[in-house]
This record gives structure tokens, C-alpha cells and sequence, in this order.
């Protein structure tokens, strides 16, 4: 799918103008005023972009620790295998980024922590904490997973879009490598939750029916 054709995915060409001239409906900052000013700073586009680069960096970092956790958890063997396939291109992914900090001259070290992720990987341990290994469980990790995915196609399709105005056509192209994989791993878990949604209701059916009869 071509990034620019859906309008979910991040900052797509319809709306480019808007956001680059600050006249989004969010985009205004000057309304909270002066407490805030302290952090204030004239940041160019090129730090705008070099932010949200190191801010996927560190979501994909992130996701490297907990898919393990999340395959070895899966009660699903296809979820299993999603799960543990996607850590490999998740690695590949970080990989990509560190290609394009090179090109950039961006020191990967300089780190910037994506509180975003951070709170979605909490989700993803509060499920394994709160649920028993089931097919319920699984389903609450396909959804705790596709808020993932979906961070990440919003990401990488604004990254790309960033890449684009700034003239990186070939870091775009790498960005969108990342955003395809992105969309076929939310696609691939979208096929999944049929079956272990089914085996969810089942389960949970025998559940009640076990309650009533006590
Ligand atoms: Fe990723
Ligand atoms: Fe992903």
C-alpha cells in the first residue's frame, strides 16, 4: 500500500502544509504560553525529523526486549511464530535506523527514551501479570500488539513523509521499507485474532456455562 494513500498513517501529503506551517488543530503551542517556555527552542525541521528517528530507534529497542516475553507467553502457535518472526524484522529495522543515522550523521548514542512505547509494553505486562495462559489471553495480546503496530505506521509514515519534504529520498525509501513491514504484521495479526478470537468466545462460553451449573 502506498504510504500517502491512507490517511491514518502519519502526516500524509493532504495534510503536509498544514502541519509544516504549525495550523494543525494540535499543532499551535503558542495557546499554553509562558510556563512552558523554559524548554522552548527554535528547532528547525531537520531537528524534527532527527528526534523522531531517535524516538523509533528507542520504540524498536523497546519492542526487542519484550516480544521474546510476548512469543514465549502466546498460547497460539501462529501468534507464537508472529510474534517471534517480527522480533527478527524488528531487529532488521533498528539495523535500517542505524544506517540512516550514519547517512545522517546522527550519534545513535545520544539517546531520547519513546515514552509512547514504554506505555504500551506496560500494557503488554499487565496482561501477562492479570491473565492465565488462554486464548483470551492471546486475544488481549493481539490487540496490546496492533496499538504497537499502529504506533509504529504512524511513525515511520510521518518519518517518511519528514524524509521526503527534506529531500532524503533514499532514507524515505528505507522508511518505508520499516512502514510496509509495519502494515504486514498488523495485517498478519488482524488474520490471527479471527481463529484465537473464536477460541476466546469458546472458552469463555464453557466458563459460564461451568458458573451456572455450581
Ligand atoms: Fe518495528
Ligand atoms: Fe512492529
Amino acid at each position: 500500500m502506498a504510504r500517502t494513500s491512507n490517511n491514518s498513517n502519519g502526516i500524509t501529503k493532504k495534510n503536509r502544509n498544514s502541519f509544516l506551517n504549525g495550523n494543525s488543530k494540535n499543532g499551535s503551542s503558542s495557546k499554553n504560553g509562558s510556563a512552558k517556555t523554559s524548554k522552548k527552542s527554535n528547532k528547525t525541521l531537520e531537528d524534527l525529523f532527527e528526534e523522531g528517528l531517535k524516538d523509533i530507534y528507542s520504540a524498536e529497542n523497546q519492542l526487542i526486549e519484550a516480544l521474546p516475553e510476548m512469543a514465549k507467553a502466546a498460547y497460539n502457535e501462529d501468534l507464537q511464530d508472529a510474534f517471534e518472526s517480527h522480533l527478527q524484522q524488528t531487529r532488521r529495522q533498528t539495523e535500517r535506523l542505524e544506517k540512516i543515522f550514519d547517512r545522517l550523521g546522527i550519534d545513535k548514542k545520544e539517546e531520547k527514551v519513546c515514552e509512547a512505547m514504554k506505555g504500551l509494553v506496560k500494557e503488554t505486562e499487565e496482561i501477562l501479570e492479570e491473565f492465565d495462559r488462554s486464548p483470551v489471553r492471546d486475544s488481549a495480546l493481539i490487540i496490546a500488539a496492533q496499538k504497537v503496530e499502529h504506533y509504529e505506521i504512524a511513525s515511520y509514515g510521518s518519518l517518511c513523509e519528514l524524509a521526503d519534504v527534506l529531500g532524503h529520498a533514499k532514507i524515505a525509501e528505507m522508511l518505508d521499507r520499516s512502514l510496509q513491514e509495519e502494515e504486514e504484521t498488523d495485517h498478519k495479526l488482524t488474520g490471527i485474532a479471527q481463529d484465537v478470537n473464536d477460541e476466546a468466545c469458546e472458552v469463555s462460553h464453557i466458563g459460564e456455562e461451568e458458573e451456572e451449573m455450581a
